[in-house]
């Protein structure tokens, strides 16, 4: 899948290109079938909400989950961000965020390339999320939101939050967010399952709490161009990939269809994986 110049322009504009119903439902389901085990699964991988009995997030799915070592080479999300970065890309992070119905806490303001520049040395923010939602996202269960052009600030200043939730952040203040707003607004892209978003590493983002009765998991990918790849592996390779090799995609029907990709991680997590700190400083 390539972008169009107008696509790429917009994205430069904007900091992020919204794609619904990318995937099809019967993609989709080979996904979220896997869901409920990889989150029953006790691996350090899986984060839980502060205050509930709920997954937050899993981690590095991509290494253990056939399904979802699939998506992890998926054309359809991995050629569109070769083309922005003119460059191969590797992992550098891959979640599954669970935001389930009442308990999906918060996930406060923040830029992820100021995490990536933080905590694991990336130097520069060529590196691009990609959100894809395996459950529809909708006006109540927390979409993510952006704030529009913000990416064109670069990093902005932030402080580590540890307490709010029980995964630490580098966020943005409520003054800054405040100013950004009135500057840029706020959008909530919106969609089926399926949908796929785009977004720039320096994009200004959050999401609310779930109150309403409706999951919402979303895979949260963050693809870094391979000359651009950390220099510090202060956080668990789990967490911060230190593979940098080339993603070599799969056909565009591979989810539907067997393609051998390697699980290096079924059996459990390397102990070299599995050092640094939740808590980088
Ligand atoms: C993230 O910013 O990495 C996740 C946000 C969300 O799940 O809403
Ligand atoms: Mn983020």
């Amino acid at each position: 899948m390539k972008l169009t110049e107008e696509q790429k322009q917009q994205f430069d504009w904007d900091g992020y290109l919204f794609f619904p119903s990318l995937f099809r439902p019967e993609e989709i389901k080979v996904l979220m079938d896997e869901v409920p085990a990889l989150y029953a699964q006790r691996r350090p991988e899986n984060i839980g909400e502060k205050t509930a009995n709920a997954v937050r997030t899993n981690f590095a799915a991509h290494m253990y989950s056939y399904p979802f070592a699939k998506l992890a080479r998926h054309p359809r999300m991995v050629e569109p961000i070769r083309q922005v970065f003119d460059e191969d890309v590797y992992m550098h992070q891959f979640k599954i965020n669970g935001k389930q119905a009442f308990d999906g806490d918060v996930w406060q303001w923040h830029q992820d390339y100021g995490t990536w520049r933080a905590d694991d040395q990336m130097p520069e923010d060529r590196a691009m999320n990609v959100a894809i939602f395996l459950d529809e996202v909708n006006e109540f269960n927390g979409p993510l939101m952006f704030i529009p052009g913000s990416h064109k600030l670069g990093v902005l200043e932030a402080e580590h939050d540890l307490t709010t939730t029980s995964y630490p952040l580098w966020t943005i203040n409520h003054e800054t967010i405040r100013r950004l707003v009135e500057r840029g607004g706020i959008v909530a892209p919106k969609g089926p399952a399926g949908s796929m978003i785009l977004f720039h590493g320096c994009l200004v983002h959050a999401s609310t709490s779930n109150l309403s009765p409706w999951n919402r998991v979303s895979v949260y990918l963050s693809l870094c161009a391979v000359s651009n790849h950390i220099r510090c592996f202060k956080r668990p390779g789990y967490i911060a990939h230190r593979d940098f090799a080339p993603i070599d995609c799969l056909p565009d029907d591979c989810l539907l269809r067997h393609y051998d990709v390697p699980l290096p991680w079924k059996d459990g997590t390397p102990a070299e994986e599995l050092q640094g700190s939740l808590r980088a400083t």
